[in-house]
């Protein structure tokens, strides 16, 4: 984890790195505002809104992304475009009813560069991610979820540590102090990429096999 609490990273640009003030308080909808006005990393700049995460406040299950894209960050919620749509369809497949997951991303600013009239989606860096990461863990002691999933390796590292590898731990019932039980499966925009009908379908048919774990492990005792 980035040592980022009470030090500040500047850059010459004028970019600053601090950590996120989140408000000492029990109420999400209290942290969700605060998170609103976050000007703890430079993405804020250039992003539309803040995207916090979205779901019932004691749910079983919740669930971490790498960070909004473009449709989230106009829509301001969390994975409601072509890899939400993916998820939305692996959660069903899975018998996992979305309503009833808290769903969020391990930074809440849409991290982008233009490409034309594009904006396309750049990683965030470690300094975004340990900027953002007070949130997230405002999130899981709120929420208290039994079971966290983890999208990707931006979420995998960001609760496991940088060395955390989702190829390695995929579909494994885990444990870590943010939940007692963690499940690792790759991020539903992979499946987009994959080069051919084939692949995408075998890497389907393994995502919801790793979201079967999950929902097995969380009805667990
Ligand atoms: N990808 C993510 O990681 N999160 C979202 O909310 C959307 C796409």
């Amino acid at each position: 984890m980035m040592k980022l609490h009470g030090e500040i990273i500047a850059q010459s640009n004028g970019d600053v790195w601090t950590s996120a003030p989140v408000p000492e308080t029990n109420s999400l909808a209290k942290v969700a505002a605060a998170a609103k006005e976050c000007t703890a990393c430079p993405l804020y700049k250039k992003a539309t809104q803040t995207v916090f995460g979205e779901g019932p406040k004691h749910a079983t299950m919740l669930m971490i992304g790498e960070q909004p894209g473009d449709y989230e960050d106009v829509a301001g919620k969390p994975f409601v475009g072509p890899a939400g749509k993916i998820l939305d369809r692996a959660l069903e497949e899975a018998g996992i009813n979305r309503d009833e997951v808290y769903v969020t991303n391990a930074v809440k600013h849409f991290k982008w560069e233009p490409r034309g009239k594009r904006r396309i989606h750049q990683k965030p860096s470690s300094r975004d991610i340990a900027a953002c990461r007070p949130w997230l863990e405002a999130e899981l002691r709120l929420v208290e979820p039994k079971l966290v999933v983890c999208l990707g390796s931006t979420a995998g590292q960001t609760v496991f540590g940088p060395s955390f590898r989702v190829t390695k731990e995929r579909g494994k019932v885990l444990s870590s102090r943010f939940a007692p039980k963690v499940v690792a499966t790759v991020h539903p925009s992979s499946l987009l990429r994959q080069p051919d009908e084939e692949s995408r379908e075998r890497e389907y048919k393994r995502f919801v096999a790793d979201l079967r774990v999950a929902v097995k492990a969380a009805e667990a005792k």
